[in-house]
């Protein structure tokens, strides 16, 4: 059985429904983000804390668990930098909660979701594993840390791990029965797609002169689902042991800009955005292009969704939100 925890959420809910195709798997959420309409109804799901160790450990005397996916973390960069005891409190000291009644329970395997953020402000234009990390802000530093502590509990302790640094997730199961519902909602395509619905007066382009083409900042946008299934090929290599402490980037490896995106959003909809040029949002860096090369040569996992099936899978989910 594996225990996927922060299965709920956005991310988790997509990897859940792929991994009960053939897993047992259990899931742990609290609920603060996640939504229990979105966890799948093979799936067993507990209501709980990732920091209460009780509850992790009932779940790991109860169910034989072989492996943890952990997807349970706060991760908007804005609000880190103004309530960084949350960040580190949830994304730092619950899950060392969680890798210590693992370990107290002998499952050894872990594959953890990090971030593009620990890379900071990169002096590259396309940012493979080797890259330095240097994040600029507490949620950065609250993934490299766990980060951190994987390769000296592998040492130590013999713990297994794959760490996957996630680019801009997006878009939505192509059932459009889940997608992506956060409150508030600060991500770029979900606001685009709001406004062309009429659930928000305007989309704001914060800043229009970075250095880049057209001004506007670059992101790798990839598809949950393909995120989803790069958590299954870690899984497998995890669990055959072929793998036991890997790093891996997960992008498309093609940036596009914020304008970029909103032409495509218009193209895939037909409607036109109301958009308007806004003061640059603290923190951003104007480029984050991933070279997801390394996954590709070991796990033979590479993007198979481009940015418009992202938009246009993400636009049939939010035309008829379920939650
Ligand atoms: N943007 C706008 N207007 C908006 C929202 C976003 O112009 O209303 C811009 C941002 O400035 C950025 C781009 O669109 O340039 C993408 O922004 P998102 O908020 O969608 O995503 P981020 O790149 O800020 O964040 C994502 C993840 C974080 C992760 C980060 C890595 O959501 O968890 O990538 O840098 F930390």
């Amino acid at each position: 059985m594996i225990l996927v925890v922060g299965g709920a959420g956005y991310i988790g809910s997509h990897l859940v429904k792929e991994l009960v195709e053939n897993e047992d798997v259990i899931v742990l959420d609290n609920l603060s983000t996640g939504h229990r309409e979105a966890v799948d109804s093979r799936a067993i799901f507990v209501e709980g804390d990732l920091g209460n160790e009780e509850v992790l450990q009932m779940i790991f005397k109860s169910y034989p668990i072989k492996a943890v996916m952990h997807f349970a973390a706060y991760s908007l960069v804005g609000e880190s930098v103004l309530d960084p005891l949350k960040y580190y409190e949830n994304n730092v000291a619950s899950t060392l909660k969680l890798l210590k009644v693992m370990l107290n329970n002998k499952v050894e395997n872990f594959i953890f979701s990090s971030t593009a953020a620990v890379y900071g402000i990169p002096a590259v234009e396309i940012i493979d594993e080797k890259t330095a990390a240097s994040p600029i802000n507490p949620y950065g530093h609250s993934k490299l840390l766990i980060e951190q502590m994987l390769a000296d509990f592998k040492a130590a302790y013999g713990l297994n791990y794959v760490i996957l640094r996630y680019f801009n997730a997006a878009g939505a199961h192509e059932s459009a029965k889940i997608g992506e519902s956060h409150h508030p909602e600060t991500h770029l395509i979900p606001i685009i797609l709001q406004q062309l619905l009429g659930q928000r007066e305007k989309v704001s382009i914060f800043g229009s002169d970075y250095e880049t083409p057209d001004g506007t900042c670059i992101r790798d946008y990839i598809h949950v689902n393909d995120l989803a299934s790069a958590h299954i090929l870690a899984l497998k290599a995890l669990l055959s042991k072929e793998k036991s402490a890997e790093v891996y980037n997960l992008g498309n490896g093609q940036g596009f800009s914020v304008k970029e995106v909103i032409e495509t959003c218009e193209k895939i909809t037909g409607l036109k955005v109301h958009a308007e040029i806004a003061d640059r949002r603290a923190g951003d860096p104007a480029r984050l292009v991933a070279s997801a090369q390394k996954i590709f040569s070991e796990l033979e996992w590479r993007a198979e969704r481009d940015l418009e099936q992202i938009i246009s899978d993400a636009w049939r989910w939010h035309q008829n939100q379920l939650y």
